[in-house]
Parts: C-alpha cells; sequence; structure tokens
C-alpha cells in the first residue's frame, strides 16, 4: 500500500526521503515520487518516475541532485490511474504551489473534480489525490492551515496526506483519516511517515495522529490539531525495537528472516504471559463475569489473520464450550451480523491498519460487542480503537507473506483459549498443565524444523515445476491447509486449493489425475486414521501426494505417501503452530526456484488500507 515520508530539518531532504522510502517499499508500490521545497528558487521541485525506488533514486543521484531540506516523498500503490509517471506522487495544483502525497482513497473525488472543472480548473492525472491538490489552491488565500481545514470538510474517504507549500517552505502539514501517519521528533528536525520503519534510523520519538488530526511540522517542532482545528498535545511514544529488526541482517529475504526468527518471537509472545503454571494476560479488563457471560464469540480478520482465526474457532470452542463464528473482515460488515452487549467480538490483524478489518471492527461496535483486538503493530488504529489489545511482539514485519506475525498470533488466541477456559472451568487441570508445559516447549520445538529446513528445501526442488497443488486436512488441519496454500499462491504463483478432505468427493476429487501434488496434512490425532484414507483415496486416483504428519505417525504413513514431513509430537491445540512452518519452507523455496520476487509480490500491498 502507498508510503508517505516527510522530513523539515537542515539537511539535504531528498537523500533523507528516498532511504525513508525505501524502507516502506515492502508496503507494495509501483512508482514513486518525491517533492522538495527548492529554497534558491522559491518553488516546489518535483521528480517522479513510474517502477522501482532504484529508477528514481538513480535519476536523483540518490538524493544528491536535489536540494532543499523540506520534501515530502511517496511511493504508490496504483488505485485511481494506472501506474505510470503522470499518476505518481506528489500531484500538484495547476500553479505548481502545492503538492500532495495520499494513501487512501478520496470517495467523491469524482464530484469534487468536476466542480473544479466547472470553475476552469485543468486536471493532468487520473487520480483522486490531484482533486485534494487543486481543491487546497481553489480555497488558498494567503493561509494554508485555513485551506486545508477547509478542503477537509469536503473530501469524504480514507487519507493520509503530507501537503507542501511553496509560500510556507518551512513547513510541511499532514492530515490523517483511517490511513495510518506517525510524527517524528528529531533534533532541529521533523518527520512524518507511514510507520516507523521509515524514520527509525533519524528517531525513536514519535506521535500516532488519530483520525481527524491535522499537524504541522517545522524544523523545531511539531504543533497538532484536532478535527476542529484547535491545538492539541499528544504524548509522545518511544519505539523500542532495535533498527536491526526491520534489516535483512545478511538473510536473502525478509520472508526467510522472518521464518527463521519465529522460535524467538514464540519466547517473546509467550513466555511473560505464564507465570507459575497459569496464563496472564496484561491489560486484560474482562472481568470472569463477562467471559462467563459470553453468549457468542465472532472472530474477524483477512488472509492469513483469518485463517488464525481458523483454528482458533476449533480451540476456542473445544476448550471453552462457547460457540465461535469466524468471519471475513470484508464480509462481516455487509451480513447483518447477530451481535449484542454479550458478543465478545475478537479482531486479528499483523498491521493493525487492514481497512476491512478496521471497518468490520466499527461495526461490531455500534451494535454493541466488546472488542479484543490481537495485533502486531503497536501504536495502530486497530489496537487503538479496541477496548482491549492483545499485543503479539513479533517485532517488525516486512515480507508481504506472513510468517511470524501469523505463528504469534496463533500463540495469544491459544493463550486465550486456555485463559478462558481455566476462568470457565472447562478444562481439566492435566489437560490445562499439558498445554502450558508444551507452550512453552513451543520455540524449542520450532527449531527442531527450521534445523531440518534441507529436506524441505529437497521436496521444493521435486515439485516446484507443478502448475496446481492441493492441500488437504481435517479440522485443524484443514485450518492450516489453507495457510499453506495462501502462502505458495501469493509468492509462487502456482494455483493451489486448500480442501476439507471429507469434502474432496463432492466435486474437486475429479481434478485428481496422475501426478496431481496433493500436500496432505494429517497431524491432529484424532482424526489420523480418516485422513490416512483420504491420502489413499487421492493416490489411488494417481496423486503425488507429500504428507506432514507427527514424528509418531511418521512410519505409519510413509507407507502410503510418496513422501512425509515429521513434525515434533505437542498438544493438539498446537499441532498447526509447528505445521505451519514447513508449508512456509516449502513455499519460500518453490518461490525461490521458480524466480519470483518473494518479499514483494506482484500485485500485493503488505497493508490493505482500502476496501
Ligand atoms: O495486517 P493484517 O493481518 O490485517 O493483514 C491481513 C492480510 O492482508 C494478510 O494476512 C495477508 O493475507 C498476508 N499477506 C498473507 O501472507
Amino acid at each position: 500500500m502507498c508510503g508517505i515520508v516527510g522530513y523539515v530539518g537542515q539537511e539535504q531532504a531528498a537523500p533523507i526521503l528516498l532511504e525513508g522510502l525505501s524502507k516502506l517499499e515492502y508496503r507494495g508500490y509501483d512508482s514513486a515520487g518525491v517533492a522538495v521545497y527548492a529554497d534558491q528558487k522559491g518553488t516546489l521541485e518535483v521528480h517522479k518516475a513510474k517502477g522501482r525506488l532504484q529508477v528514481l533514486s538513480d535519476l536523483l543521484q540518490g538524493g544528491a541532485s536535489v536540494h532543499g531540506c523540506v520534501g515530502i516523498g511517496h511511493t504508490r500503490w496504483a488505485t485511481h490511474g494506472a501506474p505510470s509517471d503522470v499518476n505518481s506522487h506528489p500531484q500538484v495544483s495547476r500553479s505548481g504551489r502545492i503538492a500532495v502525497v495520499h494513501n487512501g482513497i478520496i470517495e467523491n473525488y469524482a464530484e469534487l473534480k468536476a466542480f473544479l472543472m466547472e470553475q476552469g480548473v485543468p486536471f493532468t492525472s487520473e487520480t483522486d489525490t490531484e482533486v485534494v491538490a487543486q481543491l487546497i489552491e481553489h480555497f488558498y488565500d494567503g493561509d494554508i492551515l485555513q485551506a486545508v481545514g477547509r478542503v477537509l470538510r469536503r473530501i469524504e474517504g480514507a487519507y493520509a496526506l503530507g501537503i507542501l507549500c511553496a509560500d510556507a517552505p518551512d513547513q510541511i502539514i499532514a492530515v490523517r483519516k483511517d490511513s495510518p501517519l506517525i510524527l517524528g521528533y528529531g533534533k532541529d528536525c521533523s518527520f512524518l511517515a507511514s510507520d516507523v520503519t521509515a524514520i527509525i534510523r533519524h528517531t525513536r520519538d514519535v506521535v500516532y495522529m488519530d483520525d481527524g488530526e491535522v499537524a504541522v511540522l517545522r524544523r523545531d517542532g511539531i504543533q497538532c490539531y484536532n478535527h476542529l482545528m484547535q491545538p492539541i498535545e499528544k504524548e509522545i511514544s518511544h519505539v523500542d525495537w532495535e533498527i536491526d529488526a526491520a534489516e535483512k541482517g545478511g538473510y536473502e529475504h525478509f520472508m526467510f528472516k522472518e521464518i527463521m526468527e519465529q522460535p524467538e518471537a514464540l519466547r517473546r509472545c509467550i513466555f511473560p504471559r505464564i507465570r507459575d503454571g497459569e496464563v496472564y494476560l496484561e491489560d486484560f479488563a474482562l472481568s470472569e463475569e463477562y467471559i462467563r457471560n459470553i453468549e457468542k464469540i465472532y472472530i474477524v480478520a483477512c488472509g492469513s489473520s483469518y485463517h488464525v482465526g481458523m483454528v482458533g474457532k476449533y480451540n476456542l470452542e473445544r476448550l471453552t464450550r462457547k460457540p465461535v463464528e469466524v468471519a471475513l473482515a470484508s464480509e462481516f460488515r455487509y451480513m447483518d451480523p447477530i451481535v449484542s452487549a454479550d458478543t465478545l467480538v475478537i479482531v486479528i490483524s499483523q498491521s493493525g491498519e487492514t481497512l476491512d478489518t478496521m471497518a468490520a471492527l466499527r461495526e461490531a461496535k455500534r451494535l454493541g460487542a466488546t472488542i479484543l483486538s490481537i495485533v502486531n503493530v503497536v501504536g495502530s488504529s486497530i489496537a487503538r480503537e479496541s477496548d482491549m489489545v492483545l499485543y503479539t511482539w513479533a517485532g517488525p514485519e516486512i515480507a508481504v507473506a506472513t510468517t511470524k506475525a501469523y505463528s504469534t498470533q496463533m500463540a495469544v488466541m491459544d493463550l486465550l483459549a486456555l485463559y478462558f477456559a481455566r476462568v470457565l472451568g472447562t478444562v481439566a487441570e492435566e489437560e490445562y498443565q499439558a498445554a502450558i508445559r508444551e507452550l512453552l516447549l513451543l520455540p524449542a520445538k520450532m527449531e527442531t524444523i527450521l534445523a531440518d529446513k534441507d529436506d524441505i528445501q529437497y521436496y521444493a526442488s521435486q515439485y516446484f515445476n507443478h502448475n496446481s497443488v492441493f492441500f488437504i486436512g481435517r479440522n485443524v488441519d484443514y485450518a492450516m491447509g489453507l495457510e499453506g496454500s495462501l502462502k505458495l499462491k501469493e509468492i509462487s504463483y502456482i494455483h493451489s486449493e486448500a480442501y476439507a478432505s471429507g469434502e474432496l468427493k463432492h466435486g474437486t476429487i475429479s481434478l485428481i489425475e496422475s501426478g496431481t501434488l496433493v500436500v496432505a496434512l494429517a497431524s491432529y490425532q484424532k482424526l489420523f486414521e480418516k485422513s490416512m484414507n483420504n491420502v489413499v483415496e487421492v493416490k489411488s486416483r494417481g496423486a503425488d501426494v507429500l504428507a506432514l504428519t507427527t514424528e509418531s505417525r511418521r512410519e505409519e504413513m510413509g507407507k502410503v505417501a510418496n513422501a512425509v514431513i515429521a513434525i515434533p509430537d505437542t498438544h493438539d491445540l498446537l499441532l498447526p503452530s509447528l505445521g505451519v512452518v514447513p508449508l512456509q519452507l516449502f513455499a519460500y523455496y518453490v518461490a525461490l526456484m521458480r524466480g519470483c520476487d518473494i518479499d514483494k509480490p506482484r500485485n500485493l500491498a503488505k497493508s490493505v488500507t482500502v476496501e
């Protein structure tokens, strides 16, 4: 999704903007641009280029050829208008004296554009963002802040904006509504960014802007305003993760680094929450009485976070006997959900900015539900709008394909299920203690899987030429298959489907023919025999079966499958946490062998802030 960076200070702005934009590349983009106040000429100098940031950087000699100490930069992910130089941001007003970078969508742009065109304003791009630049100029009479305020009263939709005005060369104006924007406080300089990774090299002191807020950034400080344009004070937060966490650190890809970081991420996520054999959830405001009275739990999320919800449903229902429904966030608000004050809505999101998830959260809140979110990015919009947050503490996740965030989300779901079950008295002491013991062993068991990664690489080398793959499984194995399938298709572009094994015979099995690759997931002990039957079923139609099961079942499975990947035995609750790791590695190695752009797969963005 689009990325924004801004800088006001004493150093040359363009190199800082380009470096900041490079840290936002992971979000996904198709073009890039910068606008810098050219102090010698009293004008705005704008440079834009379609394609990789490197194209722009080469054009500007890494920024060295652009002078000036105040500027804004942008990586664009096209929504209105195809990727092109002219549609790239910054977009400028007709006189060239206002420049705007934008993340989000201006929903009523067509109407505003028509209005401006009637006034004789010419447009050069197809973007909704140009409307903002032109409208600011339309209202501008010498007071840029006032002009921005008037525009904000007219535009609808989601937007994070960075605005430069040639007549106010010492400042940037920032605006936020439904799209993330962070302000950074440096020594004799200020920053603006879509996320912390873009500015962490320069400052760790940040302010998370809230919806409707406006900020004026100057070299000597930042003034924030509320939606009524009244000055406000904001609390400065200190970012405490290390810069290295957002660097590749010798790995070829962020995705691989993040796969390998999972045991450590799990230790950070789980260990502080278990003391003396009990689960403790920090900042947890749900009373025991509330938990007992919960009538229904909804889990709402998108993509991989939704898959965590699928596993979470099985585990929560089994341990708590409370009914749990999992909903795709993009469907939730349009399905007239049955939600009341006794409904707990668990919202799962790595970024905390996914627009569909945020919209579902707001809808659930409007209907009176209590919102508990499981989020990775501290201070993100979803975290701030929830009644309670359980952070996953996975650290920054840069690769578009989620891995360590998925694993830590799952761990938080497990902790939550155990916590609820303890309060409700629906779990036997022995099972509770066994699950806790296994949770504490999870990182070490995961390390043994990662140590055998060469085996997975070998299987990838056997199968990377396939054009279609089926993942099959039952119960939590089915949910795990959905994730394995998504991982494979998003980074290797191989068509793949995940099926509940029992459902195959109702149609899909007709697609199985000689040589079809079926990844059969059979880690769930209670249904192992049935899963074996399904392996036999597809094998007898000619499928090549790569099976995944536990060590204790390896031999048995080896009698029917063509190849077997075995994970350490563990408590049922935790099988998907271990089982997903070989699937992540498989997708990674297959994509590598197919020469794909692993960290930035085509058409995808890390944080999806459009509907
Ligand atoms: O940031 P979120 O967890 O809300 O993102 C949800 C999905 O966009 C995300 O999980 C997506 O499916 C991943 N790219 C999958 O690897």
